[in-house]
């Protein structure tokens, strides 16, 4: 098995044909790779692009659209078969979040797949930038949360499957929404560009 480093990994999400990006974080201690790419707007509510680039050893992935792990919308992704699940959910104490229906997501199926080395997946979340007590900028930065767990999910054809603990790691990442911001075309190529 061929050595996949940093840089390489990060090269791989989404970029579509006429170059329009999500912007990129990469959380050392998984070597999971976030990516987010928002449409232009004066504020939330807006759609959300997230796409997760994980090692195979990763059981599931989570981000969290507050930062905290609590009280706002947490999107749980783990692969099943050759594709990935996405799971909406929502913690209001810190034990296994439960599943959310204030969201609705989208899993693009032909950037949502799993070889060897990775699996990955590009999901694009109405209801993520906007909550019950709080919303994701549209500018300057915003935090928000992973975590990243080593164990399978119980029943990976279901999204609302028993999910284990994070114990590769959990913490907050801060973006720049300048970076993310892409104009309503340049957002929709890129979707596009995923499958959407
Ligand atoms: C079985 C499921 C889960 C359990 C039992 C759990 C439990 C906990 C506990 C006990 C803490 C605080 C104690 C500590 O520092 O270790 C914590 C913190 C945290 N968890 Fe979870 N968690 C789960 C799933 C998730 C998921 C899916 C995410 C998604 C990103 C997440 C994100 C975080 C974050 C960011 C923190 C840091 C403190 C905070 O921002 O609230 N957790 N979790
Ligand atoms: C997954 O992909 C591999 C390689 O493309 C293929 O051989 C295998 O049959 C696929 N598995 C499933 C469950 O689709
Ligand atoms: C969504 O969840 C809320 C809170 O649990 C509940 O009150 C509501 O009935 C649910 N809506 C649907 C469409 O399931
Ligand atoms: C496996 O998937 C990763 C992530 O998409 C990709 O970078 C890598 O090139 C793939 N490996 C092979 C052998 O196709
Ligand atoms: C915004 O976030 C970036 C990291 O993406 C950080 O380098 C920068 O210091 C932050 N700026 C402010 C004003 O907090």
């Amino acid at each position: 098995m061929k050595l996949i480093n940093v840089a390489t990994t990060v090269a791989l999400l989404a970029s579509s044909a006429h170059g329009q990006k999500a912007l990129e974080w990469n959380e050392p201690t998984s070597g999971v790779t976030y990516g987010l790419a928002v449409p232009e707007a004066a504020s939330a509510p807006f759609d959300v692009l997230l796409s997760i680039v994980a090692p195979a050893k990763a059981g599931w992935v989570g981000w969290a659209a507050g930062g905290c792990m609590l009280r706002s919308p947490i999107l749980v992704a783990w692969p099943n078969g050759n594709t990935t699940v996405v799971s909406s959910r929502w913690a209001n104490a810190y034990h296994p979040p439960a599943p959310y229906n204030g969201t609705s997501t989208k899993v693009f199926a032909s950037s949502s797949t799993r070889n060897e080395t990775h699996w990955k997946v590009s999901v694009l979340c109405s209801g993520c930038s906007q909550w019950v007590g709080g919303e994701v900028n549209s500018h300057g930065n915003a935090t928000f949360g992973w975590g990243v767990s080593s164990h399978a999910v119980d029943t990976p054809a279901s999204a609302s499957s028993a999910i284990r603990f994070h114990d590769v790691g959990k913490g907050h990442f801060e973006l720049d929404m300048n970076k993310a911001r892409l104009s309503k075309d340049d957002f929709g190529a890129l979707v596009k560009s995923l499958g959407g």
